[in-house]
């Protein structure tokens, strides 16, 4: 009785996804296939979801946050789940270098951002048009670093509120500046960065972790200095028609 009624309540909206969805939709009745799809995971004849409403088997669990204390791993710990050929100490060295480039470089992608935003005057164009490239080239960057941090056997900071706790760069008023300033403000964060970098390629290259030294080198390093350049030719006195 149960199964009857089931399938008739379900026939006229579900049958179509569902029957698809269990790879049954060859030539039967609308209600017939409603019957056998519903009530399917693996037994097409199970009476579990059919006993119900016919939608119970697909109730996601929700709020487990709430009840859970417990965390697959401990941040600022390191595991050697991937079999990389770097002892734990190299792997931490590494980690901590490296989440300490991903909130710079967090920070000086969204400092990026907020400059495309505000800035105004005779340079809006090209510098509103640079600002989202090198925001875009920053974000990939962000990506890198922070999916090295994973391959390590760490884990990568990555909200907001942690990422303004740990950066080395100055946090930048709310208000609109001018694009000098705008530009200045940059290209100290690219310092800051490019300063943290060579260090850290040092270090991992004396400590052996040749792919976070090539990340740092060939990617962070190459594509900071790139736009101190792009930047840096905006605040060059020169004449614009006349000399
Ligand atoms: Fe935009």
């Amino acid at each position: 009785m149960a199964t009857k009624t089931s399938a008739k309540s379900s026939a006229g909206k579900a049958t179509k996804t569902s029957a698809s969805a269990n790879g049954r939709a060859g030539g039967k009745s609308a209600q017939g296939l409603s019957t056998k799809a519903t009530a399917t995971r693996g037994d097409i004849d199970s009476p579990i979801t059919l006993a119900k409403n016919g939608t119970d088997a697909v109730q996601p669990v929700l709020n487990q946050q709430e009840n859970s204390p417990r965390v697959l791993q401990r941040y600022g710990t390191v595991s050697q789940r991937l079999p990389i050929g770097l002892d734990d100490a190299t792997r931490q060295e590494s980690v901590d270098m490296l989440n300490q480039l991903l909130a710079d470089t967090i920070t000086l992608r969204d400092l990026y951002k907020k400059h495309h935003w505000q800035v105004v005057g005779p340079t809006f164009y090209q510098l509103h048009l640079l600002y989202d490239k090198h925001y875009e080239e920053q974000s990939t960057l962000v990506d890198t670093i922070a999916e090295r941090i994973q391959i390590l056997g760490g884990i990568s900071l990555a909200m907001a509120p942690d990422i303004a706790e740990a950066t080395s760069i100055p946090r930048p008023p709310r208000d609109r500046e001018e694009a000098p300033v705008q530009v200045s403000r940059l290209l100290e964060a690219h310092e800051i960065i490019l300063n943290e970098c060579h260090e850290y390629a040092k270090r991992s290259a004396d400590s052996g972790d040749d792919g976070t030294n090539d990340l740092v080198v060939s990617q962070v390093i190459r594509t900071n200095e790139m736009q101190v350049w792009f930047l840096s030719e905006h605040l060059v006195d020169t004449p614009l028609a006349r000399s």
